[in-house]
């Protein structure tokens, strides 16, 4: 594991109160007012999320037990019974929210379609019935593979509703990621389109499905669910693929959601680690839903006249959190958008905004590097008036980008909120309440209300202020990741075995390097494991090797990541071939198409270096601060002397 490393942006001083425009209406609109939460939640977290449980969500009935902790497996709200989409839809058609839009959602072509609560609500429970007439049942997990369409969302929210939990598998992935993640999930039905558009091109999703699921390759899968988006040809197989649209139009608009045991699971969403094999993150009903819910409402001051746009995916924790559970929860609006910049279309993001007079808008630090590459004319050109609140979420963001941001598209008058949080800890851990806590150009600033956050060494033990170490959670959190699915030793391992416990305390390792400074501010540096974050795509080295490494071209291959001004990290391969193979530029090409296919889009390689050897010790082990060194042209730092060939290092530089 590397340690982490200070870098000198770090010094940075500024500091932005929130402006009095702000503060006049903010739900929580002072640092003493966000103190005296954090000390009353500190005090007694468990009783804490039991009053906002209370008080925030509808419960058919409720618990019994707030919290059963048996480290490193926790239990909120045992005996509660709950639906999330009850939550989400059902409750707010009593209110005034019946006809306000709950989903705005911006098609790639121009096509547009807003659906209120009750238009939503109808869909879900259709929805919901159809997945039953296909013999769904509640604990039966179903995959979904879907662009950026209400289809998504619909097909989330159905599953809940029935208790079957989803696993979003992001579009971009290939067939063969698509394969291993239906397995281990062992899905019985798969939601999926025809196609998606994707940056002026379509891609072939129901093909990719057919893919997955020819040659039996997903046993467990009986029946696929097909919305018509593209209209591209597909062929549809009697029996088992069916068309969304045709069993929508004849299925009962009533189903009552199911009552759930606050600990039965929501969803499986697999994400990248420090092995080959993606982990199957478990979330559950209860928890999941009053932190998403809570962190939604306090982190974006959520009013009933805000128009609220996060730019992720919904296959990423970002869009299951943010777009969908989050807001719905909460009786919001929130804009879905299917599109992304491209070349041909770079100020998108702002014709959006100006569109539907945007008042919050939730994107990544690797989107804003790109915009400002793209100069600010682009901007400019848009009403961007009606945006009152600015968020980030990815990856750590450089100043520059922030102050950029801050400038350009906040006009100085929008709080940022820099939301530190990850797949596994299901809703926000470290970010300014943005009426309350001042922020700090490059910071995630304090923690949220509930949680015990800190960095300490590998010991556990705290770090002085200004100094590196590890982000660590010292108690648990409704929302935290329950397990691996399928693998409690691995959700052990990876969490909670790399520090050892203090005083009893347990504590959740998260995998990124950060530092606190004298304020308390958390300053994240990035991960401590093998884990790369290309545009915010969070991927793990081994993955690409594995990937890589199942050419019969390649003998052995090591990932590494090299800083990218947009990317943030990029992927730089080193291969070494088997003795039948040259090399050359058209291998270069077939080993990213390979990882493409392998993967999926967002693993291809920018670089791909060969070599003869790779740089390892005596024992064996590939050194991959020297990698990194090569790959980003900067001079082997440290000792070479573990080596076992010195000459492997010269002929890298050379070649
Ligand atoms: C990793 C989690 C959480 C949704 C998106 C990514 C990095 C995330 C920040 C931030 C610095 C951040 C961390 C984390 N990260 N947000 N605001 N500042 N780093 O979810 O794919 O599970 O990745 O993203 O390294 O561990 P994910």
């Amino acid at each position: 594991m590397a340690s982490p490393t200070i870098e000198s942006v770090l010094n940075e001083s500024r500091l932005f109160s929130p402006p009095a425009s702000f503060t006049d209406t903010a739900a929580i609109n002072s640092l003493d007012a966000y103190k005296a939460l954090a000390e009353k939640a500190a005090a007694d977290p468990a009783k804490f999320w039991a009053e906002l449980a209370e008080q925030e969500l509808h419960w058919f009935k409720p618990w019994d037990t707030a919290l059963d902790w048996q480290p490193p497996f926790a239990k909120w709200f045992v005996g509660g019974k709950i639906n999330i989409s009850y939550n989400c839809l059902d409750r707010h058609l009593t209110t005034w929210r019946r006809n306000k839009a709950a989903l705005i959602w911006e098609g790639e072509p121009g096509d547009s379609r807003t659906l209120t609560y009750a238009q939503l609500h109808r869909e879900v429970c259709q929805v919901a019935n159809v997945l039953k007439s296909l013999g769904v049942k509640k604990g039966d997990r179903v995959g979904i593979y879907m662009p950026m369409i209400p289809e998504a969302a619909i097909a989330m929210l159905a599953c809940a509703r029935i208790g079957a939990p989803h696993t979003v598998i992001f579009g971009g992935f290939s067939a063969e990621a698509l394969k291993d993640r239906l397995n281990d999930a062992e899905a019985k039905l798969v939601i999926t389109a025809d196609g998606g558009f994707r940056k002026d091109k379509t891609i072939a999703l129901k093909a990719a499905v057919d893919d997955a699921l020819a040659d039996n390759g997903v046993p467990s899968v009986e029946n696929v669910l097909v919305v018509q988006r593209t209209k591209a040809a597909v062929t549809m197989h009697e029996g088992r693929d069916h068309w969304w649209h045709e069993l929508q139009a004849h299925a009962d608009a009533h189903c009552p959601a199911e009552e759930m045991d606050a600990e039965d699971m929501l969803f499986i969403l697999y994400t990248s680690g420090t092995t080959g094999k993606p982990k199957g993150v478990v979330h559950t009903t209860g928890g999941y839903n009053l932190y998403t819910h809570t962190t939604f409402k306090w982190t974006f001051d959520i009013k009933d006249t805000d128009v609220y746009w996060c730019t992720a995916d919904v296959g990423w924790i970002t869009g299951h959190s943010y777009i969908v559970y989050g807001p719905l929860s909460n009786g919001a609006t929130t804009v879905m958008y299917e599109g992304v910049p491209r070349p041909s279309n770079p100020g998108c993001f702002w014709d959006v905004i100006e569109k539907y007079g945007v008042t919050i808008f939730y994107t990544a630090p690797t989107a804003i590097r790109a915009f400002i590459k793209m100069g600010d004319e682009l901007p400019k050109a848009r009403d961007l008036s009606s945006l009152r609140l600015l968020g980030t979420v990815g990856e750590p963001i450089n100043p520059e980008a922030w102050m950029w941001y801050h400038t350009v598209i906040g006009k100085e008058k929008c709080p940022i909120v820099d939301t530190w949080w990850q797949t596994e800890t299901g809703g926000f851990m470290v970010t300014p309440i943005p009426g309350a806590v001042p922020t700090k150009p490059g910071s995630a600033t304090l923690p949220f209300p509930g949680i015990i956050a800190d960095v300490v060494d590998l010991d556990g033990h705290p770090v002085a202020p200004g100094e590196g170490g590890y982000l660590v959670i010292k108690h648990p959190w409704p929302s935290m990741m329950r397990t691996v699915y399928g693998n409690d030793e691995r959700y052990r391992r990876t969490y909670w075995e790399h520090i050892p416990p203090q005083d009893g305390q347990y504590l959740y390792f998260a995998g990124d390097g950060a530092r606190k400074d004298e304020d308390g501010y958390f300053w994240v540096m990035g991960r401590v494991d093998d884990v790369i974050s290309v545009s915010g795509h969070r991927l793990g080295t081994m993955e690409i090797e594995s990937a890589l490494v199942s050419h019969p071209a390649v003998a052995e291959a090591a990932v590494v990541g090299r800083k990218d001004d947009i990317k943030g990290e990029d992927i730089y391969a080193f291969v070494t071939l088997e003795g039948q193979y040259s090399p050359s530029d058209a291998l270069k090409q077939e080993l990213k198409d390979h990882v493409v296919k392998e993967i999926g889009i967002i693993a291809r390689p920018g670089e791909i270096k060969f070599a003869d050897a790779l740089p390892k010790t005596r024992s064996g082990k590939i050194i991959r601060r020297f990698l990194r060194s090569l790959a980003s042209g900067e001079a082997i730092a440290g000792d070479a002397s573990t080596m076992e060939d010195q000459s492997v290092l010269d002929q890298l530089r050379e070649g």
